[in-house]
């Protein structure tokens, strides 16, 4: 089993978010090779982002400016795979969920793990522009972006009132992302049991 983190990103009263994790937590529980807890950005609610290295503290034991972003930062550490639903708001993700992605600062938590993403949105789109934007930055966390994205177009009417997918072909989109996200969440696990090297970034500090 691989610890899997389901990340929130819209916390808005009233969200969409909440009829598409209703459809894809019981699919993702049911796969089989996750352990799966949903981490709920309103549950979260994290300071706006202020860290500096002087703030991070002592690196091998950090407190960062606040419990919280601590906390969070070792809560991602504990994952091997995340999926991310986001909304796409004005043709990006939520701020409130940049925000939680930039808190994960310093501690490369998200490091050699894959990400896969459910994105919606009300219109035809159904945030294929926000998950660009996310894979873009989840590159630079150094998480492993997952090809195969969930995109549901006209949320509003995508589950019906037992919350299964109007349209199947969700469910396949579904279905080969966690496949892919399991094998990737395997095979980077094993990796990371291995001598790993640091960071990119450090490794480039130190050389300069
Ligand atoms: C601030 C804001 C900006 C939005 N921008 C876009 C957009 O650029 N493209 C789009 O397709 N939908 C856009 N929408 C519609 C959202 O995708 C839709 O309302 C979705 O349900 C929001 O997710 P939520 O209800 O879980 O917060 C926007 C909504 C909000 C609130």
């Amino acid at each position: 089993m691989f610890k899997l983190k389901i990340i929130i990103g819209s916390t808005r009263e009233g969200r969409n978010a909440d009829a598409v994790c209703q459809w894809l937590l019981p699919l993702t529980q049911s796969h089989g090779d996750f352990d799966v807890e949903v981490l709920d950005l309103r549950e979260w609610n994290l300071p706006f982002f202020q860290e500096t290295i002087a703030s991070v503290g002592d690196f091998s034991n950090p407190t960062y400016s606040d419990p919280l972003v601590k906390r969070w930062n070792e809560k991602i550490r504990e994952a091997d795979a995340y999926i991310i639903v986001t909304p796409e708001y004005n043709r990006s993700m939520p701020a409130v969920l940049k925000n939680a992605i930039d808190t994960v600062f310093f501690s490369f938590s998200f490091r050699r793990k894959p990400v896969a993403f459910v994105a919606y949105s009300l219109g035809p789109t159904a945030a294929a522009r926000a998950v660009e934007h996310l894979t873009q930055i989840m590159v630079e966390t150094e998480a492993i972006p997952v090809r195969a994205s969930t995109l549901i177009p006209l949320v509003t009417t995508a589950f019906d009132a037992d919350g299964q997918a109007t349209n199947p072909i969700t469910n396949v989109h579904l279905s080969v992302m966690l496949d892919d996200l399991a094998w990737l969440a395997k095979v980077f696990k094993n990796a990371r049991s291995e001598v790993q090297s640091l960071p990119s970034a450090l490794r480039i500090r130190a050389k300069r």
